[in-house]
């Protein structure tokens, strides 16, 4: 379904949003495949539509600072830059709040939050209409190019998702900067619509990635997260020292975490990283997490793709 900028087909969107469905919608960047963050089955169809063989953590969308530091720690670099650059292309890293209602899959359980205050009348309308924060990465299948106009979107994305909202073009056209202001130097993560240099005149100096300086440890990389306990892939069976990360029918174990009772991988994704986390917290006592079968389809696959990560042999 096509939508349009009227208040009656906004709150279209919003509702089809608080349903759990996805709305894809036009930011001043590039068009954002959206769900509402605060729903864990939602953000996993993301990935779904996506057709992303691993989860990425996504950039939330507020529609004001106020309202993304409720959900994020914002320390003065971040004042600063929301101030002179918000709403606009600039997105920043920072540590999750203890009290932030954010779905841990949109964040792929990392312990920071990206967030960014869109400038565009339709996300701004949206995410007002929702009255929570939207979930979006671009929203162009895996591999492809972002889409600045709606017919992009539906040309990659039609029949997997609910609706777009005909925004018209992307004044910016290329993805917003991302600048990680998580850490004791501000780095930059991905140059975009706000320029390194404007960064700096506001902040000071910024790191790059590329930096040999600045090359984090791969384990606090995005894409690294893993349990401090040993994980054991396809276990058929739990050792009395194993807890258990359970796909249907659970094995016998001293601990469990059910990641989904019916083997439903939307179930099972949305609940991913909160397993990895509680059962990094409760089974300090016990060996290794065992981790039940996942078949490799759907969402499956990102789900195997991390957990064969965190059980890869570590640095
Ligand atoms: O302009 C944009 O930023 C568009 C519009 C829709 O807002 N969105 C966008 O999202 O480009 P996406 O998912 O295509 O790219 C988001 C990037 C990913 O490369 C992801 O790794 C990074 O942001 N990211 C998100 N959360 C992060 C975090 N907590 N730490 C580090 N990187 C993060
Ligand atoms: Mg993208």
């Amino acid at each position: 379904m096509t939508l349009h900028l009227t208040p009656a087909d906004i709150e279209t969107g919003a509702n089809l949003l608080r349903a759990g469905s996805l709305v894809a919608f036009g930011t001043e960047t590039v068009y954002g495949l959206g769900a509402d963050a605060e729903n864990p089955l939602a953000v996993a169809a993301i990935f779904e539509a996506k057709g992303r063989p691993h989860f990425n953590p996504l950039i939330c969308h507020y529609a004001t600072a106020d309202a993304a530091f409720d959900h994020v720690e914002a320390p003065k670099a971040a004042e600063i830059l929301s101030s002179t650059f918000w709403p606009g292309p600039l997105t920043l890293v920072l540590p999750r709040r203890a009290t932030c209602p954010v779905a841990l899959l949109a964040g792929a359980g990392l312990e920071t939050l990206a967030v960014r205050v869109p400038a565009h009348p339709v996300a701004q309308r949206l995410i007002t209409a929702l009255g929570r924060p939207i979930a979006a990465p671009s929203a162009n299948r895996s591999g492809r190019i972002s889409p600045t106009p709606a017919a992009h979107v539906m040309a990659q994305l039609s029949g997997r998702i609910a609706a777009v909202i005909d925004s018209g073009g992307c004044r910016v056209g290329v993805e917003s900067t991302i600048l990680d202001l998580s850490g004791a130097t501000p780095v930059l993560l991905r140059p975009g619509g706000v320029s390194l240099e404007s960064l700096e005149a506001a902040i000071g100096p910024v790191a790059r990635l590329t930096d040999a300086s600045t090359l984090r440890a791969p384990g606090m990389l995005a894409s690294h997260y893993a349990p401090t306990l040993p994980l054991r892939l396809n276990a058929t069976s739990a050792a009395p020292d194993e807890a258990l990360l359970a796909f249907g029918p659970a094995l016998p174990a001293p601990l469990t975490f059910q990641l989904s009772e019916k083997q439903d991988l939307f179930e099972a994704a949305s609940r991913l990283f909160e397993g990895l986390h509680w059962l990094d917290a409760n089974a300090a006592n016990l060996r290794q997490i065992a981790a039940m079968p996942i078949p490799t389809h759907s969402l499956g696959l990102a789900i195997n793709d991390r957990l064969t990560r965190a059980a890869a042999p570590r640095q």
